[in-house]
């Protein structure tokens, strides 16, 4: 596996592979790295003959009141991880490589409507930062084909759409999300969580399976689901942000007669100074 740290350098290589009719898949990462990013990596062989991925904690996503510089960074580790799945090509830039002027004098890229809900609502200028961020990557390495995982899907669906609105040549695949073996979404910030939050950790995947439970039981009041399940989890000691059905491709409230749209159930909560965030399709049967 080869690192590189400079744009010029992950151009060349990739130059190479496209001159000689390769396919390049492109995993973008924070580092970090835990089997669901891994994932990615083993996944993105079904699309290309060669995998690039990037390690790069983006400050433009994060709130001034958030843990960009509590982030961790294991580069070390997550390159000894990534060599022995084969990846092909590994670029981790600096924050100067990536933003060589203040980053409020960058351009930006903005995708409307999407990023207003769901984990945009508490994090205001977050997909502004992943959205400015994914495009730069994206000509920085110019990929094939992009995959992202779809426990972030608000992420993934406004990734798809910036990708169609602005005609980027690059094919964007979701893949589903990879859990321990108690349910729990891996994640980076998983780390922050005691022993005892651990314990209770699993309660949010648990909670978004009963609730997608009762929807296929029939039970059809999004509302009432919603305020049951925050419920659930304030008793488990999390401190909900929320918990809503939306449509999975458009992220719209289901209008009723909509029943029958692809729904999926969305979550995010605090248990102690980790923000855990998961998600479910809401398999609607017209029977059920
Ligand atoms: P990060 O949180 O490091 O995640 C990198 C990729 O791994 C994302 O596509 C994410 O959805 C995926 N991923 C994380 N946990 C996963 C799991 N348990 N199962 C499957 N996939 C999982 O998402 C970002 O970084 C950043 O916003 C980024 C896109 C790199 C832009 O900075």
């Amino acid at each position: 596996m080869q690192t590189v740290h400079t744009i010029a350098e992950l151009r060349a290589q990739v130059a190479v592979w496209k001159r000689a009719g390769e396919r390049v898949a492109f995993v973008p990462t924070m580092g970090n790295l835990h089997r669901g990013h891994i994932h990615l990596v083993e996944r993105a062989r079904a699309w290309a003959s060669r995998i690039v991925a990037s390690i790069f904690v983006n400050p433009l996503q994060f709130g001034p009141h958030e843990d960009f510089a509590a982030y961790p960074r294991t580069l070390a580790e997550d390159s000894r991880q990534l060599a022995a799945v084969g990846l092909d090509l590994l670029f981790a830039p600096g924050v100067a490589e990536v933003y060589p002027r203040p980053l409020e004098a960058m351009t930006q890229v903005t995708v409307p409507e999407l990023p207003a809900v769901l984990c945009g609502a508490s994090r205001p200028t977050h997909f502004l930062g992943v959205t400015t961020v994914v495009t730069k990557l994206f000509n920085m390495a110019q990929p094939d084909v992009a995959v992202f995982g779809e426990k972030d899907w608000q992420q993934l669906v406004i990734i798809r759409r910036m990708a169609a609105d602005l005609d980027m040549p690059v094919e964007i695949v979701g893949v589903p999300t990879v859990r321990e073996a108690d349910g729990l979404a891996m994640s980076s910030r998983n780390g922050y969580l005691s022993p005892e939050q651990r314990a209770v950790a699993p309660t949010l995947y648990a909670t978004l399976q009963a609730l997608a439970e009762r929807w296929r039981s029939g039970e059809r009041d999004d509302l009432r689901l919603e305020e049951a399940g925050k419920a659930q989890l304030a008793a488990a000691g999390f401190r909900p942000d929320y918990l809503e059905i939306r449509r999975a491709d458009n992220l719209q409230r289901p209008a009723p007669e909509e029943a029958t749209a692809d729904l999926r159930i969305f979550a995010a909560a605090w248990l102690g100074r980790a923000r855990l965030m998961d998600n479910l399709p809401l398999a609607f049967s017209a029977d059920a």
